[in-house]
């Protein structure tokens, strides 16, 4: 039997313990309530889907939040003069820069010019090396809504073996380096394969834990893990008659793994909500008011 993981309901769950504390604490003591800057370039159909959603998200909750939306020809120059207009603004917490960014604009300098501070996606070198050294800082919120989702559920990630499709850094990477940390949750023995991975099915068919982050509708069949395993699906694709396809091929894997997160309502809800956390958690930090 599959149980499934309903990424939906826990962010449900999450979402009322935010909103307990804007309303119990932030609001009480006069304080804002959370800004959330979100920075989207380009017409990219699923950028736009993601940013919509984050704002429905801001909404749901009662955050504020600003959407700068830029033209697909934006120079790097101006995009970096919106960060550093959100890096200096101090009604906005924490912002992030939709990805991916078009060919001409370099994400390394642009995510370089976030302030470390407002970066709620994570993603700076600085929070990134902070993260990997098991230090307090910004998880980005893909990984850590894996990570609550697992702990949700009571699932020992501890002594188990992990593989992981897709080496991004919004996805694979990150997850790999919390789940692998001597902490909790983490001391996973974590496998990261990627596209020159050579018969990715040697892995996956004795990994316990299998995170999919490799961006191919079905890639994960039924037939390449093990019995009982746990698999995680981070894909969403909208196929053409309009069904939302994970990673995974839900009809192989159901039946065979012990846990399987359904797609939609398994990361997707986990993720956006764990933006807002860390939203919140800026917020908390930064501010004398
Ligand atoms: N593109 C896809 N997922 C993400 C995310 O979590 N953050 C940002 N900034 N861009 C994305």
């Amino acid at each position: 039997m599959t149980k499934l993981l309903d990424g939906k309901l826990l962010a449900k769950e999450i979402r009322n313990e935010i909103s307990s504390v804007i309303t119990n604490k932030i609001l009480k003591e006069n304080k804002r309530i959370p800004h959330l800057g979100i920075i989207l370039t380009g017409n990219n159909s699923s950028s736009i889907a993601y940013v919509n959603n984050k704002i429905r998200e801001c909404k749901n909750i009662g955050i504020k939040y600003s959407l700068i939306h830029l033209p697909i020809n934006t120079l790097e120059k101006k995009l970096l003069e919106e960060i550093k207009k959100m890096n200096k603004n101090p009604y906005i917490d924490g912002f992030i820069v939709q990805l991916p960014l078009e060919k001409h604009i370099n994400q390394d300098k642009i995510i370089l010019s976030i302030n470390p501070k407002k970066d709620v996606d994570g993603f700076h070198p600085e929070n990134f090396g902070k993260m990997a050294l098991n230090m307090k800082t910004f998880f980005p919120a893909t990984a850590l809504g894996i990570l609550t989702l697992l702990e949700k559920y009571k699932i020992q990630i501890s002594g188990k073996y992990t593989v992981i499709i897709g080496r991004s850094r919004i996805v694979g990477r990150p997850v790999s380096i919390l789940m692998s940390r001597k902490s909790y949750p983490g001391n996973s023995t974590v496998t990261l394969t990627h596209s020159k991975t050579p018969n990715i099915e040697y892995y996956t068919k004795q990994a316990d834990i299998i995170v999919v982050a490799v961006g191919i509708p079905k890639f994960l069949k039924g037939r390449m893990i093990k019995k009982g395993a746990i698999v995680i699906d981070v894909g969403i694709h909208n196929n053409n008659e309009k069904k939302i396809l994970g990673d995974v091929d839900f009809c192989s894997v159901y039946g065979k793994a012990s846990y399987l997160t359904p797609v939609p309502g398994g990361i997707g809800p986990m993720t956006r909500i764990m933006l807002i956390k860390n939203t919140l958690t800026a917020a908390l930090n930064n501010r004398e008011k």
